[in-house]
């Protein structure tokens, strides 16, 4: 009976996994609803998140240093490469693959606050990006 039930989770995990992998937003919800199961993306947070390391300087790169203060506008790296906009609503391919997105706030995130974001404060910055109109 135990065993059944297990099996049951698992297969439904697998499953709910399988079902939206491509979708940047709703993996890092689930994933910060496994910490807090209340847990709702604010853009506002996002927002925040993105404007504030600036102010956190402590010699770390912000976000806005690459990215500009407008994620409609395109960015440029440390070394002056282009960096297409962030928000979806200038720049189609944007936040459009979980793996894509994953890898680059995972670099991004240790070089602006020196460690990994919590997935619920990359499900906010999402929610941010794809509010922007
Ligand atoms: C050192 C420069 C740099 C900094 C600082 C930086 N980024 Fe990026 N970011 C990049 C580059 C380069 C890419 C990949 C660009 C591409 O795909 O064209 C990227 C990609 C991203 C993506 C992926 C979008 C997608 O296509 O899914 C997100 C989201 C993002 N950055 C958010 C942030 C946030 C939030 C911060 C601050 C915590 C930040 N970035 C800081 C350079 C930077």
């Amino acid at each position: 009976m135990h065993k059944t039930l297990t099996l049951l989770l698992l297969a439904l995990a697998a499953g709910g996994a399988a079902a939206a992998p491509a979708d940047p937003l709703q993996a890092y919800v689930a994933q910060a609803r496994q910490a807090d199961p209340g847990f709702a993306p604010a853009a506002s947070r996002g927002e925040a998140f993105f404007r504030l390391q600036r102010a956190a300087a402590s010699g770390r790169i912000a976000c806005t240093d690459c990215h500009t203060d407008d994620p409609r506008q395109p960015g440029r790296t440390r070394a002056r490469k282009p960096i297409a906009p962030l928000a979806p609503v200038a720049n189609a391919e944007r936040l459009a693959d979980a793996a894509k997105t994953e890898k680059w706030l995972g670099r991004n995130c240790l070089d602006v606050v020196g460690r990994a974001c919590t997935a619920a404060e990359k499900a906010d910055i999402v929610a941010w990006l794809i509010s922007i109109r």
